[in-house]
């Protein structure tokens, strides 16, 4: 393991962005809940979009609310380019960008199949943009923007190229939810506590926090600074930051916050998907925000 590896859990230096990009080249988002792509995509892609929509419904019902007929639009952070289909189904002249080689092979691959219309599909960081200034109407971004550190400038270089009248819409982890608030600050914390003296040789998720808390010590890694980024996307998850309304207004200072709403009952292994407190205590905070004049 090299030093700048992002399961080199000892590192005490800021995360850089080659090991964000390492980690998510290297844990596609969502991959490893339908199996992982071997081969056969659009098997692949079939299997991933029926669990992705099956949990998240509401990522449909809030792009059913946005109007992208006709529009620019620029997806920033692509995963299994599954919202890309959605947005470019719903009528966006679309174009994504994404940090690593997988996701953009893998969109372009599931774009192609399909037979879908786009402009560009390009690798790129969102912090510097290989686009033009003032291009796109709508800048969406689901799931990214709160892995990246430096988000000042993540939000200068979005609004460079958003038009004047355009919109910023982005899906951040919610600080103000159960899983935030009981699930990764107390339940998972305490079952670590728990499991520490016995877990470690398995290959579970249990198995790996307790090897990262080993290799970290174990107070160190329960500290909600390190906890929250394994406790996001999985226990080698290089970065994560949770939002409420007041940080997205410190964290976006080029933008005017127009509207937010929280969805997804989600907070392992709490089972709550049923609870109907999504609205108050949802996993996922959505905001619209235009540039500010
Ligand atoms: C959690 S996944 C979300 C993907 C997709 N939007 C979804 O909801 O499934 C985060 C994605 O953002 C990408 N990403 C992370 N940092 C980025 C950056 N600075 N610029 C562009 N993409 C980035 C990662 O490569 C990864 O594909």
């Amino acid at each position: 393991m090299d030093a700048t590896s992002p399961d080199d859990l000892t590192a005490a230096a800021p995360v850089t962005e080659r090991e964000i990009a390492e980690f998510w080249q290297h844990h596609p988002c969502g991959n490893d809940q339908v199996g992982g792509l071997r081969g056969d995509y659009e098997r692949f892609f079939r299997a991933y979009d029926a669990f992705r929509y099956a949990r998240e419904g509401h990522i449909l019902d809030c792009l059913d609310a946005i109007d992208f007929r006709g529009r620019k639009v620029l997806e920033i952070g692509l995963g299994q380019g599954a919202d890309s289909e959605q947005i470019i189904r719903r009528g966006a002249i679309w174009s994504g960008l994404d940090l690593t080689p997988e996701a953009v092979e893998r969109t372009r691959t599931r774009l192609e199949l399909r037979h879908l219309p786009y402009e560009r599909v390009i690798q790129g960081s969102a912090l510097d943009m290989p686009l033009p200034d003032g291009a796109f109407d709508i800048v969406f971004s689901h799931g990214v923007l709160h892995h990246i550190p430096d988000i000042h400038a993540a939000q200068r270089e979005i609004r460079r190229v958003l038009k004047p009248g355009g919109e910023l819409i982005v899906m951040l982890y919610a600080r103000r939810s159960l899983n935030y608030l009981l699930s990764i600050s107390v339940v998972r914390r305490l079952g670590l506590i728990a499991l520490y003296p016995f877990a470690g040789r398995g290959h579970s998720i249990y198995d790996q926090h307790v090897r990262n808390a080993r290799e970290m010590g174990l107070w160190r890694y329960l500290k909600m600074e390190n906890f929250l980024h394994r406790n996001t996307d999985g226990p080698f998850n290089p970065y994560s930051k949770v939002y409420d309304p007041e940080l997205i207004g410190r964290d976006f200072p080029d933008f005017v916050r127009v509207k937010s709403y929280q969805r997804f009952m989600y907070a392992p292994p709490l089972p709550v998907s049923r609870l109907p407190l999504e609205r108050w205590l949802g996993w996922h905070l959505w905001a619209h925000l235009r540039p500010r004049s």
